[in-house]
C-alpha cells in the first residue's frame, strides 16, 4: 500500500495494528504502531529503511506492485534496528549487490544481526550526499545514540523533508499517517511516552543534536519518521517539544507510585496523595498500582512530574520484585531534577525504606527527609508523617 507524501516521495511501510509489546515487553504498545518506510523516485530512485521482519514478504509484495525491485538504485538505511531492517534479507536476495547507505556503525549492526558481510554497504557520515538527480539530494546526518550509535537521519533538498527515523515518531498506528490529521491528545501522549521511555537517557544528545540541526538554517517542511505520524503540519513544532523535553523536563504533577501485599502500603499512598493540594493546591496529583497498572505508562507520568513518592512493603529484608523491577527500569531512564520521598509498611525487619531510598538516590533523584514507614496495619499515629512527606514533595 502507497501513500503520497509529497511530489516523488511515498510511503511504503507497515501500519501494525496488533503490535503490543516492542523492545521486547520492554515498551507496551497500546495503539499500535507502524514501521514507515519510504520511496523516491527522482532520475534516481532510493529505498528509504524497510520493516519488522515478520512484514518483509508483504513489504517486498507491495513494492513489486509499485516498481521493479532491480529500478531501486540505492537503499539507505538510517538505523540498523530490526524494526526498520527486518526486510533486508529478503530484499537483498533479490536485488543483490545494491548499494545501502548507511553509517559505519550499521554496518557492524547489520552484519552483526544478519551476517551478510557482502552486501554492498557504502557507510556515510555528516555532510556526505547522495544526489537524486532533478536537482535534489539527500544529505545525511548522523545521529548518534538518538537511539543506536548507528542511527543517522537523512534530508532531502528541493522537497524539505527530513527522513528522521526514530527521532520524532511515536508508537501510534494511524491510517491518516499525517499530524494534523489524527486525534492531537493521542499523537501527543504517544510522542511524549516514547520520548520518556526511549530517548529521555539521551537527552543532552538530543540538545545537541538539535542545535546542530538548526544551525545548518535547513528548510523543513515534512519530518517523515520511522513510527507513527508523518509532521507536516508545523513539523518543527515536535523539535521544540523535543528541545523543552531534554532539559530535564517537568509540570506541576506529584505522582505515587507502590506496590502492596495486604494493603497497608496502598493506605500510605493514598494518605500521602490526599495532603499534597493542601500545600499546592494546583498541582496534579496521580497514583499509580504497579501490579495493575501498565509500566511506560507510569513512566510517563513520572517524566511529567517534578516529584514522585515510591512505595513498598518490607519483603524479605527488602521490597517487592515488582517494586525492584521498576526501580531498575527508572534507573536506566536518567531523569534529571525530580525529587523522591519513599513509604512502606512492615511486619518484622522493616528495610523497605531504606532500600528504597538507596535506589531512588541512584536513579539520580533528590530524596526528601520525611518519610512513612507503618508496622503491620498503619495507625493513625503513623501515618502523621504523610502531611510532612505530601509538604516535602509539594514545595519547591
Ligand atoms: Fe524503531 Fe530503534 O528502532
Amino acid at each position: 500500500m502507497r501513500k503520497k507524501i509529497k511530489n516523488n516521495v511515498d510511503w511504503v511501510g507497515k501500519i501494525d495494528w496488533e503490535l503490543r509489546e516492542f523492545h521486547g515487553s520492554d515498551f507496551s504498545v497500546n495503539r499500535g504502531s507502524s514501521q514507515n518506510a519510504y520511496l523516491i523516485r527522482e532520475e534516481k530512485t532510493v529505498l528509504v529503511d524497510t520493516v519488522w521482519a515478520p512484514h518483509a514478504r508483504e513489504f517486498i509484495d507491495n513494492l513489486k506492485q509499485e516498481i521493479d525491485l532491480k529500478d531501486i538504485d540505492y537503499i539507505v538505511t538510517n538505523h540498523g534496528e530490526i524494526d526498520h531492517s527486518g526486510a533486508l534479507p529478503l530484499l537483498m536476495a533479490e536485488i543483490p549487490g545494491t548499494p545501502i547507505y548507511c553509517t559505519a556503525n550499521a554496518v557492524k549492526s547489520l552484519v552483526g544481526q544478519y551476517h551478510h558481510p557482502e552486501w554492498n554497504f557504502k557507510t556515510v557520515k555528516t555532510g556526505d550526499t547522495l544526489d537524486l538527480g532533478n536537482g535534489k539530494q539527500l544529505i545525511f546526518v548522523e545521529m548518534r545514540m538518538l537511539h543506536w550509535p548507528d542511527s543517522m537521519a537523512a534530508y532531502m533538498t528541493g522537497d524539505n523533508i527530513l527522513f528522521s527515523n526514530d527521532a520524532f515518531g511515536q508508537h501510534y498506528a494511524v491510517e491518516e499517517l499525517f499530524n494534523d490529521c489524527c486525534d492531537p491528545c493521542e499523537l501527543w501522549y504517544e510522542a511524549m511516552k516514547y520520548y520518556a521511555n526511549i530517548l529521555n537517557p539521551f537527552s543532552p544528545l538530543v540538545t545537541k543534536k538539535i542545535e546542530e540541526v538548526v544551525a545548518l538554517n535547513l528548510p523543513i517542511d515534512i519530518i517523515a519518521t520511522s513510527h507513527g505520524v508523518i509532521w507536516r503540519d508545523n513539523p518543527l513544532q515536535i523539535v521544540q517539544k523535543y528541545a523543552q523535553w531534554a532539559d530535564a523536563y517537568q509540570e506541576d504533577q506529584v505522582t505515587i507510585v507502590y506496590d502492596t501485599m495486604w494493603d497497608s502500603t496502598r493506605v500510605i499512598a493514598h494518605e500521602i496523595a490526599g495532603y499534597i493540594n493542601k500545600f499546592s493546591p494546583d498541582t496534579k496529583v496521580r497514583v499509580y498500582n504497579l501490579s495493575n497498572t501498565d509500566k511506560n505508562d507510569i513512566m510517563t507520568e513520572v517524566f511529567r512530574s517534578r516529584a514522585i513518592a515510591v512505595g513498598s512493603p518490607t519483603v524479605t529484608n527488602s521490597i517487592l520484585s515488582s517494586v525492584s523491577g521498576w526501580l531498575a527500569f527508572l534507573k536506566e531512564l536518567k531523569f534529571k531534577n525530580k525529587k523522591a520521598a519513599v513509604f512502606g509498611s512492615y511486619g518484622w525487619s522493616g528495610e523497605g525504606n531504606k532500600e528504597l531510598r538507596a535506589r531512588l538516590a541512584e536513579a539520580g533523584f533528590e530524596v526528601v527527609e520525611p518519610e512513612v514507614r507503618a508496622n503491620w496495619k498503619p495507625t493513625r499515629e503513623e501515618l502523621l508523617p504523610s502531611e510532612a512527606v505530601a509538604r516535602a514533595l509539594a514545595q519547591g
